[in-house]
C-alpha cells in the first residue's frame, strides 16, 4: 500500500513537471512562428519597387525577398508549394525617392494549410524592429490578396518582379 501510494505521488510529481515543461515551450514555439526568419537578406530579392501614390497602402519603397521554394513557386507561374516564403520589406520616401527612407513595415507569407480562412497561407507583420505588429490577417491582409490574386496563389507578385528567375 505504501509503496502504491509513493509510486502515485512520483507519478503525479512527474506529470507536473511535465505539464509545467509544456506550458513553458508553447509560448516559445508559437512566439517562434511570428518571428520574422534568419538570413532571409540572402534569398532572392526582387527589383526596387517605388510607389509614389500616398493612397496606397504600399506608398513607399519595397523589396520582395523569395525563399528556394518560393522561387520555384514564382518559376510554376504562382504556384506554391508547403513552408514557401516571401517577405517584403517597406521605406519611406523621403524627399529623393531615389533613396530608400528608414524601414518601416515587413510583411510576411508561408504557406501553411492549415490557415483555412486565408487561402492557405500563413500572414504575418512586423514593425522597423521585427517585432509582430499584430494587424488581423483576416481582416486586414487577405482581402487584397483574393482580389488580386486569387488564380495566383493569393501571391500577387510574379516571375518577372525577380530578375534572373
Ligand atoms: C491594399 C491591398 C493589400 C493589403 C491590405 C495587403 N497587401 Fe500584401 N500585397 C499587395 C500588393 C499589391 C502586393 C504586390 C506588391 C508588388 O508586386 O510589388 C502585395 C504583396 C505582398 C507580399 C509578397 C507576395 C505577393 O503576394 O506578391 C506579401 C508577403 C504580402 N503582400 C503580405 C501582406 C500582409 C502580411 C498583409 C497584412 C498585414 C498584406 N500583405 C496586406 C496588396 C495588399
Amino acid at each position: 500500500m505504501i509503496i502504491l501510494g509513493a509510486r502515485k505521488i512520483v507519478n503525479r510529481i512527474i506529470l507536473i513537471l511535465f505539464l509545467a515543461l509544456i506550458s513553458t515551450i508553447s509560448p516559445v514555439i508559437a512566439a517562434s512562428s511570428q518571428m520574422l526568419p534568419n538570413g532571409y537578406h540572402k534569398w532572392l530579392k526582387s527589383e526596387r519597387k517605388v510607389v509614389t501614390d500616398k493612397n496606397s497602402l504600399f506608398y513607399g519603397i519595397h523589396y520582395i525577398y523569395a525563399d528556394s521554394k518560393a522561387q520555384r513557386g514564382y518559376k510554376a507561374a504562382n504556384k506554391f508549394s508547403e513552408g514557401s516564403r516571401i517577405i517584403v520589406e517597406f521605406f519611406n520616401i523621403k524627399e529623393n525617392p531615389s533613396v530608400d527612407g528608414p524601414k518601416n513595415m515587413v510583411v510576411m507569407m508561408q504557406k501553411d494549410k492549415s490557415q483555412k480562412a486565408t487561402g492557405g497561407w500563413r500572414f504575418l507583420s512586423f514593425g522597423s524592429d521585427g517585432k509582430p505588429s499584430g494587424l488581423d490577417p483576416v481582416t486586414t491582409c487577405f482581402g487584397c490578396h483574393q482580389k488580386d490574386a486569387a488564380k495566383r496563389d493569393f501571391v500577387i507578385s510574379v516571375k518577372n518582379d525577380f530578375k534572373g528567375l
